[in-house]
């Protein structure tokens, strides 16, 4: 028997509940009718605290991540990491671009990279990508609008890239705050079915 593919959402919307966190669910809900093994984190129940810059785990070389001075759940979340084969990253577009949680947690990856003091640039330490990633944003504006004008998919794309994984697909749900409860259209779940199938079965998918 296979093993199952090891799925990790990681979510960074301020609401339970809300258009981000019910498109991740139909997502994995469908990758696990395909036997796929799900988890879903929402940063807000964890804590998570401000990168300081003092660059402490980007001094030594290696692939190791580097280890962070600061003491919260940022270890933890990145142990789940590297045990998934794929990643879900979802944010809500806040201020033309992911929330705040999710940029702090974008930021604390730097441990992912090599910068010693005196280099100009960080190197990262697994250059390579052995996961895939889906991403999932939201937005008040229209879809097509809300990508050209923010960078809330650039952003978790390069977080996915900073996690070595591959982007394989993006759920772009525009129009997300018309009702104070909505609901997902039945063309996103659909889609969200249809990325979920895919990630299950270990192939890519342009759901976009
Ligand atoms: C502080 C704040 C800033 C927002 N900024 C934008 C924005 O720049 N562009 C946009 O289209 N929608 C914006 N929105 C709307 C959110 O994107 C929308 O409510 C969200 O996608 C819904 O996701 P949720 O149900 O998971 O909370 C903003 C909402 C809040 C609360």
């Amino acid at each position: 028997m296979n093993t199952p593919v090891n799925i990790l959402a990681i979510v960074g919307s301020y609401r339970k509940g809300g258009i981000i966190e019910r498109a991740v669910d139909e997502i994995l809900a469908s990758a696990r009718e395909r036997g796929a093994v799900t988890r879903k984190i929402s940063l807000l129940d964890k804590r998570l605290v401000f990168c300081t810059n003092c660059r402490s785990c980007t001094q030594i070389a290696g692939e190791n991540y580097g280890v962070c001075i600061l003491d919260d759940d940022m270890a933890a979340l990145l142990q789940e990491i590297e045990r998934a084969d794929a990643l879900v990253l979802a944010s809500p577009m806040n201020a033309g671009t992911v929330t705040a949680i999710m940029k702090t947690f974008i930021e604390r990856l730097v441990c992912t990279a090599y910068w010693p003091w005196g280099a100009p640039a960080p190197k990262a330490r697994r250059p390579g990508k052995s996961k895939r990633a889906i991403l999932v944003a939201s937005s008040a504006a229209p879809g097509i609008l809300a990508r050209l004008t923010g960078d809330v998919t650039k952003r978790l794309k390069s977080a996915a890239t900073m996690l070595g994984a591959e982007t394989v697909g993006t759920l772009f749900i525009g129009l997300a705050a018309q009702q104070q409860h909505q609901e997902l259209s039945k063309r996103t779940i659909q889609k969200a079915h249809k990325i979920g199938r895919k990630l299950a079965a270990g192939k890519s998918t342009k759901a976009s």
